[in-house]
């Protein structure tokens, strides 16, 4: 499992980003997130790949009783603990792939950012509804199809260095994609948008949002270019009351 953000120049490269700094109120899809949560009050939630802990804190703020946020760097834990710390809110270094996902425990799995790590998407799937308790929601952000397929994750861009174009290659050969995130050579995993969808309602979610990311309008005239291809899929799913 690779760990990029326990590479010290890459976790300051990443506290250097606007949604570090500003937290929620920094990060461009939140306007389009925040209304996609579920009712937190008494609700138990777990937060896979938690960073910081903004979503963590979040939802303590909006009344849950109990969160757990889990994340694989040490180093993004202690600043979740640094920032975000309440009794109700508990972090755990660990992996998004390892957890235990004791079953039926919690009203709302979330997940912001990190499932582009994930090689089985599927295999998540299975687990996350497994912890979910009847009636619960999965909702989650990940990186866009059309983004993961980005060759080199870059746009071609002319000789005065405007974006002519956003490349997309080899859409239909998920896997592995090497990439240069916050200047560090990565790979995420790229996933067809069939198979984020259909591995959902495959295991019997019941889908009730799928939005693409857009800029906040306020944001639109300094970042033009993020009108031109998507970056960002929202998803929110339902582990309905009556099934299985
Ligand atoms: C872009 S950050 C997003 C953090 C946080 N969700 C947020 O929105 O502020 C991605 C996070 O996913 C974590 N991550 C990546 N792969 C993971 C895995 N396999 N298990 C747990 N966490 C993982 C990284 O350590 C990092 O903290």
């Amino acid at each position: 499992m690779k760990n990029y953000y326990d590479n010290e120049d890459f976790f300051t490269a990443y506290s250097r980003m606007s949604r570090s700094q500003k937290g929620l109120s920094g990060a461009g899809e939140w306007e389009q997130l925040q209304p996609l949560f579920p009712d937190l009050r008494e609700k138990t939630i777990l937060d896979l790949g938690c960073g910081y802990g903004w979503h963590c804190n979040y939802a303590a703020e909006q009344g849950a009783a109990e969160v757990l946020g889990i994340d694989l760097s040490e180093k993004m834990i202690a600043e979740a603990q640094k920032r975000h710390s309440r009794k109700n809110i508990h972090y755990e270094v660990g992996s998004i792939t390892d957890y235990a996902y004791p079953p039926e425990t919690f009203d709302l799995v979330f997940s912001n950012l990190a499932l582009h790590y994930i090689a089985d998407l599927d295999d998540i799937y299975a687990k996350v509804w497994q912890t979910l308790k009847p009636g619960g929601v999965f909702l989650f952000n990940m990186e866009h199809p059309t983004f993961t397929a980005g060759v080199r994750q870059e746009w071609v861009r002319n000789e005065a260095g405007e974006a002519k174009y956003w490349p997309v290659d080899d859409y239909f050969y998920p896997g592995e994609w090497e990439t240069v995130f916050l200047g560090e050579a990565i790979t995420k995993e790229h996933h067809t948008l069939t198979q984020i969808l259909m591995g959902l309602l495959k295991i019997g979610f019941r889908l009730t949002a799928v939005e693409e990311v857009m800029p906040p309008e306020r944001w639109r005239e300094a970042m033009p270019d993020e009108m031109r291809r998507p970056m960002m899929l929202l998803v929110r799913a339902e582990k309905e009351e009556m099934q299985r």
